[in-house]
């Protein structure tokens, strides 16, 4: 008889997810998804909300990526009330990013996915945690927690508030930043750079050179990639053009505001989260042998399409990354290596900002009127593409708000991932923790944040409801 396996809830992510395997008879697997069981909905009720409210309505979607959504939607409210923030406005938004990704990316490499390397996959899960890096490492325990205050106090100073900020408004940035506070942070930043710079050389010679071999077959599928680029081609994470680029690294580009010729979402009804998919490329399929419309965001695809990265430090750690893997980098577990490349960027970017004299400058905002627009704001968020798209009657007010969250692009993709994993790791029935930690690392390479990233909530998704006897068994099905 066959016979299912079910990780629920996956571990070390935010938010939540169930791994649904299903065995045939011989023990191999059948069928394997990845199911999103929790639902925000926020698409519905931004509705009939004045439009300048949602730069921070929009940040309680999620506490760990609110400045993703403060900047996407304040972008996307430069473009409702038609204005252009100023330069001093521009480079405050952006210098938040920055601190923000560097926090983030942080989070990630460390607390979550890095236990898998540090600890090893087939560690007990009692260690297999950042509890048991700093037990083991505690030095590098210190430096982690050090580098993750460093972020939230610089995030503080520059805006008042390091989560659900209130500072990015239609029209620029509310807080100019005094000199003083720049003195103030300026050492913080270098020393977040240093640490920048510890941690991928620290995860080059002492991490991933143990893992080729699981990086070379853990989660690996072929697929297109989208990210943000300035017009040369260079990475960035605040603005610029989509590049959407295929399996064989050949691309087309395109405005944000035009993602909808470009990018369509499939439904499955199995899941609360869409499935973004690429439409000029055919009817979407997960196919592991033949997928269509499949494209990746986040680290490893923001690094694919770029063709050079503007600060030097980052641009070699791009070089060297190309020289072994190629472009485009297909592996799933590389999401890592370029969350550490990208984490060093950041960290250097932080420093240049600043050293800007324009951040100091006390013009950072313009004055804005409500009028009937439309307009799509789009940053890189650490966890993918984020894409608001709003529509205001004549009074400011929203009509109509669709989101694509990072995670939502990544969704085709991680299932079929869940699906690669499993199916190479689990033969004849046999399976156990290590194998079963190793779908996940699938999954935690990809980053996913569950709870930004479901918000339909207009019966285009059904909702089901089984009831169910003692025994389990499914006596009535209700569906919406
Ligand atoms: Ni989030
Ligand atoms: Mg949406």
């Amino acid at each position: 008889m066959g016979k299912t396996i079910t990780i629920a809830p996956v571990t070390r992510l935010e938010g939540h997810a169930k791994v649904t395997i299903e065995l045939d008879d011989a023990g191999n697997v059948a069928d394997a998804m990845c199911q999103i069981v929790e639902l925000r909905g926020f698409e519905k009720f931004c509705i009939g909300r004045p439009v300048e409210e949602l730069p921070r309505i929009t940040t309680s979607i999620c506490g760990v990526c609110p400045w993703s959504h403060h900047l996407a939607s304040a972008k996307a409210c430069d473009v409702v009330f038609g204005v252009e923030p100023p330069p001093a406005g521009r480079k405050l938004r952006e210098l938040c990013n920055a601190i923000a990704f560097c926090e983030e990316h942080i989070l990630h490499f460390f607390f979550l996915a890095g236990p898998d390397f540090v600890m090893g996959p087939d560690a007990d899960y009692s260690v297999r945690n950042v509890i048991g890096i700093a037990q083991t490492n505690p030095e590098i325990g210190k430096k982690v927690v050090r580098s993750r205050w460093l972020g939230a106090h610089l995030l503080h100073v520059v805006s008042g508030k390091s989560i659900h900020p209130v500072t990015a408004v239609p029209g620029g940035f509310s807080k100019p930043l005094t000199q003083k506070e720049r003195d103030e942070i300026l050492p913080m930043a270098e020393e977040m750079l240093e640490f920048a710079k510890f941690a991928i050389s620290f995860a080059k010679e002492s991490l991933f050179p143990k893992y080729l071999d699981a990086v070379k077959t853990i989660g690996v599928i072929t697929t297109g990639f989208l990210g943000t680029v300035t017009d040369e081609g260079g990475l960035n994470l605040y603005d610029g053009k989509a590049r959407l680029m295929k399996p064989d690294g050949s691309y087309e580009e395109f405005e944000y505001k035009d993602y909808t010729d470009y990018i369509a979402e499939h439904i499955e009804p199995w899941t609360y989260l869409k499935f973004p998919y690429a439409k000029k490329w055919g009817n979407f399929s997960m196919d592991l042998d033949n997928p269509v419309g499949i494209y990746r965001t986040n680290t490893l695809a923001r690094i694919n399409v770029c063709d050079k990265i503007d600060t030097p430090l980052a641009n070699q750690e791009l070089a060297e990354f190309r020289e072994n893997f190629g472009r485009p980098a297909q592996q799933t577990l590389l999401y890592n290596w370029a969350r550490l490349i990208e984490l060093l960027y950041n960290a250097e970017l932080v420093v240049q900002l600043l050293n800007d004299p324009e951040i100091t400058s006390r013009e950072t905002r313009v004055p804005v009127k409500p009028r009937a627009a439309r307009g799509v704001g789009c940053t890189e968020a650490p966890r993918g593409t984020l894409i608001h798209d709003y529509e205001t009657d004549e009074n400011g007010m929203i009509t109509d708000c669709n989101l694509i969250v990072g995670t939502t692009h990544n969704n085709g993709p991680i299932n079929m991932s869940v699906k690669q994993a499993a199916t190479s790791l689990i033969k004849d029935g046999k399976y156990d923790q290590g194998i079963l930690n190793r779908v996940e690392m699938a999954i935690r390479a990809y980053d996913p944040c569950l709870s930004c990233a479901t918000h339909k909530l207009d019966g285009t998704i059904p909702v089901k409801i089984e009831i169910r006897n003692a025994a389990g068994e499914v006596i009535d099905t209700l569906s919406s």
